[in-house]
């Protein structure tokens, strides 16, 4: 039975034609009846239709002349490479699937090594040929240089040629499941909770067979459970009667408490057998602080986002407080895709409305007693005279772009705080490779790399390590009294243009009170930059038509030193309220 299994998925960058080219494999291996089959079928969030991105990896199990098809449709976008490697190390394939419109990308390439490092049979395919492409030659002169296969496909996955020369070269060229020892070995590759049968692990058996109803274990923390149900993708769930190695299916755990299954765990019959190796935990680097909104409890917010994790792992979870917002977590995430996607999803999928700060970075810090620790927010820095230096997150950065734009781009990056470490150029495009603060990549720079390359230059990226900087921590002072949750850490370089900033939007922001209120950033000590918002205005002589001057004279001297003493009385009396503090903090 195991020679007629393939285990494969599709890797590419983002809309390269992945869920199209899946529709068309769900088609001719009529897993799907056509009638059924809508549009990137295998996109089953809400949130994937409408951004018409694939942010789940899917898996789907296709029956096609004799043989059953695994496949695993992946996420294009660099936010969601975890997903993309825990995918790869379930198969034994992967179709390396490039738009011939667009040609090589920076997710093609990123997940290519995956591929190459896990050992997978690669299989090449130019899509979207029923459209121009504008140099095919030098696009397979690259494809071939970077794979090292001759063969590469020529597909339309819209109109569906070529794909089923493809499915048959699947078949030929991806090699059957490895067959290991007959002691039950499963990998949990992913997970999704159900209200009636607990958590559903998704599984890739690599050795023994599994029926329902049998005592099983987790080889992290040695819990005991009894499975459900065993079953297959259809994309829907099915249940089976038995799951042998070399297939990918799921086990109903009936466990409900969600810390207790952990992606990437093996799943055993006996304890004693070893895990099965080289599955890497993901390392969030973008952090944001969240707490529920108004109209949800804490208790509800809490096992909804822990709901939530349990179908995306790649977040991290701390408890944090704020004296504003109360109790809530300090989530790490991928990158800033990740962040919105997880905002989105607790609120379709679970009605929980969050508070989001604004997204960082953690930083190092050397102590002078040499102990080192990590700081997320700009409070839990100690007092100055402890601290040896201040280190932050450097980002590797990966850009895909066409000659013409790359002079440009090496600005870019330039400006923020980057460097060039090598510049390759390919027939059809150049590969830039550079290293930059993360907290530099978080703060827009997708965005401007998209507008100045008129959406051509591609980035990928990966976290390299701590780098020591000039980083202080910015104050600010809000009627003479300091505002911790306003306080950032920033690069002396540009602690003054920040401060400027944030005080003047302040100024925009703040509702006028009956006296002037004092607005000033600081370093320390140092004040760097202030501003004024003016008292309320009262004209107190206003009722006093005509002639007597030195009555009016007298009156306002009287309202200044009113205000004087207002102003005085007033210290520290401001209210910041709560849109104006979200408006500052996502400010940059
Ligand atoms: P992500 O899930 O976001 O990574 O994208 P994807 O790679 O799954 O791409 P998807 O299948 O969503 O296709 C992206 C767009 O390209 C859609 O508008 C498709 O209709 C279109 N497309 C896909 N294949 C072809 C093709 O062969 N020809 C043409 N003309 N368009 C195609």
């Amino acid at each position: 039975m195991i020679d007629k299994i393939r285990n494969f998925a599709i890797i590419a960058h983002i809309d390269h034609g992945k869920s199209t080219l899946a529709d068309r494999f769900l088609e001719l291996t009529n897993t799907v009846p056509k009638e059924k089959l809508v549009d990137q079928y295998l996109d089953r969030l809400s949130l994937e239709r409408e951004k018409g991105i694939t942010i789940k990896m899917q898996p789907v199990r296709m029956e096609y002349k004799g043989y059953i098809l695994n496949l695993i449709d992946t996420p294009g976008h660099c936010d969601f490479y975890y997903e993309v490697s825990r995918a790869l190390f379930c198969v034994e394939g992967a179709i390396l699937l490039v738009d011939g419109t667009q040609g090589i990308q920076a997710q093609t390439i990123s997940h290519l090594k995956i591929a190459k490092d896990l050992g997978l049979k690669i299989i090449p395919a130019i899509n979207k040929i029923d459209l121009n492409i504008p140099d095919l030659d030098s696009l397979i002169y690259d494809i071939e240089r970077l794979t090292g296969e001759k063969d590469i496909h020529l597909i339309s996955a819209k109109f569906g040629t070529g794909v089923k020369e493809l499915l048959d070269d699947i078949i030929e060229k991806i090699p059957e499941p490895k067959v290991y020892n007959d002691s039950f070995k499963a990998l949990i590759f992913d997970s999704h909770f159900d209200k009636y049968k607990g958590i559903i692990a998704h599984i890739r058996i690599f050795s023994g067979k599994l029926k329902k109803d049998e005592a099983l274990y987790l080889k992290s923390n040695g819990y005991k459970f009894k499975n459900l149900e065993v079953g297959i993708f259809t994309p829907d769930l099915k249940e089976k009667e038995l799951l042998e190695q070399g297939e990918i299916g799921y086990i109903a755990t009936g466990i409900k408490e969600p810390e207790i299954i952990k992606i990437g765990d093996t799943i055993l019959k006996d304890l004693n057998e070893e895990e099965i190796p080289g599955y890497k935990e993901p390392t969030p680097v973008v952090f944001a602080s969240v707490y529920p909104s108004e109209n949800i409890s804490y208790e509800k917010f809490d096992s909804n986002i822990k709901k939530l994790k349990l179908n995306d792992p790649s977040i991290s979870l701390e408890n944090c407080y704020s004296p504003v917002f109360g109790r809530g977590y300090l989530v790490g995430f991928l990158g800033l895709l990740h962040l919105e996607i997880f905002k989105e999803r607790l609120k379709r999928e679970f009605e929980t409305e969050i508070i989001l700060t604004l997204p960082s970075v953690k930083y190092e810090v050397l102590l002078k007693n040499g102990k080192i620790i990590y700081i997320q927010n700009p409070q839990e820095l100690p007092d100055p005279s402890k601290i040896e230096e201040i280190r932050e997150p450097i980002a590797k950065v990966f850009i895909y772009s066409p000659l013409a734009y790359i002079e440009k781009i090496s600005n870019l990056i330039k400006n923020k705080r980057g460097i060039i470490k090598e510049q390759k150029i390919l027939s059809s495009f150049v590969e830039l490779e550079g290293e930059m603060p993360l907290d530099e990549l978080i703060s827009g720079f997708y965005d401007e790399l998209k507008s100045i390359s008129s959406g051509y230059a591609s980035l990928n990226w990966e976290f390299l390590g701590y780098r020591k900087e000039n980083l202080v921590k910015l104050d600010i002072l809000v009627a003479e009294e300091e505002f911790p949750a306003l306080s950032r850490i920033v690069h002396k370089d540009f602690a003054e243009s920040i401060g400027r900033k944030i005080i003047k939007e302040l100024k925009n922001l703040l509702p006028r009170e009956q006296f002037p209120v004092k607005l000033q950033a600081a370093i320390g000590k140092k004040i760097i930059a202030r501003e004024t918002i003016p008292a309320l205005k009262a004209d107190v002589a206003g009722w006093l038509y005509g002639g007597d001057i030195t009555r009016k004279i007298k009156l306002w001297q009287k309202q200044k030193r009113g205000k004087k003493k207002l102003e005085k009385l007033g210290k520290g009396k401001v209210k910041i309220p709560n849109d104006v503090l979200i408006k500052i903090l996502r400010l940059r």
